[in-house]
């Protein structure tokens, strides 16, 4: 089976190309998303099964300071795949990752995939036009989750008062394993199954000195505060 995946470099990536050693998966230089072109080339020459899309611009600051960057990579950049698969026509199957940042972030809601999304920023609002795109593509699963890197918390602190249904990123990308498996489409949450802080998340992680922090100490572009979600077509996983 022929694996392409894009945002190899990524905190995600990393974890996928451990999971998927074979998988082909081009750095941002030399495979970018936004270029239709070369996008187009790339799918064709190498034929994949599975495209795993996982390249984006992640920072909501910076989805918010250049939303035209934001909107070329993560909405046009999944239409140029999407528009390169049609072309390669092999009913390769497409998995599109998104994340819990697509809902609004309501305390202890548990959003599932029944639910409705309504963004708070730029960058929710540029992944759940993604999804949309995606969709359009029919062999396609979309795949809602949370997850940081098992490592250092890359900030001196973390929030007492943002929550999620996190996993490891190892744990997502042996997630998406199984779902390629057995081929779902529509969306998919993969999903921890416990609800904890970021700051919880980040000593889980291993960081012994990190801070605490309060969303009053926040000044930024509005966050979704509970990112928990929950699922009706996927098992949870136990966070470790
Ligand atoms: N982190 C989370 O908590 C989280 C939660 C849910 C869902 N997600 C989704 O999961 C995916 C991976 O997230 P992540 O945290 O691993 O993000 P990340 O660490 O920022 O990785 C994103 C990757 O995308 C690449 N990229 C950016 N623009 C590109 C372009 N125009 N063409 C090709 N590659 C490009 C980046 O390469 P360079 O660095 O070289 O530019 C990087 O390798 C994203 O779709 C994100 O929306 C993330």
């Amino acid at each position: 089976m022929k694996i392409l995946i894009t945002g190899g470099n990524g905190a995600l990536g990393e974890s996928l190309i451990k999971t998927f050693p074979d998988a082909f998966a081009p750095s941002h230089k030399d495979m970018d998303v936004t270029d239709k072109e070369s996008m187009a080339k790339v799918i064709l020459d190498y034929k994949p099964d599975v495209v795993i899309h996982a390249a984006a611009i992640v920072g909501i600051r910076e989805c918010e300071e250049d939303k035209d960057k934001a909107r070329q990579t993560n909405v046009e950049g999944t239409q140029n795949i999407v528009d390169a698969l049609k072309k390669l026509n092999n009913n390769c199957y497409l998995v599109y990752m998104s994340t819990a940042c697509v809902f609004a972030g309501e305390n202890e809601k548990y959003y599932t995939e029944d639910d409705e999304p309504n963004p708070k920023n730029y960058y929710s609002q540029t992944k759940k036009e993604g999804e949309s795109v995606a969709m359009r593509y029919p062999n396609t699963v979309i795949i809602r989750t949370n997850f940081v890197p098992k490592k250092q918390w890359k900030y001196p602190k973390a929030f007492v008062d943002r929550f999620g249904t996190y996993l490891f990123a190892d744990q997502v990308a042996k997630g998406i394993k199984e779902v390629i498996e057995k081929r779902e489409t529509g969306i998919i949450h993969i999903v921890g199954d416990k609800r904890m802080s970021m700051y919880e998340l980040a000593i889980l992680a291993g960081s012994k000195d990190v801070g605490k922090m309060t969303l009053k100490e926040y000044n930024g572009p509005p966050l979704t505060v509970d990112m928990s979600l929950s699922t009706k077509r996927w098992k949870k996983y136990k966070i470790e």
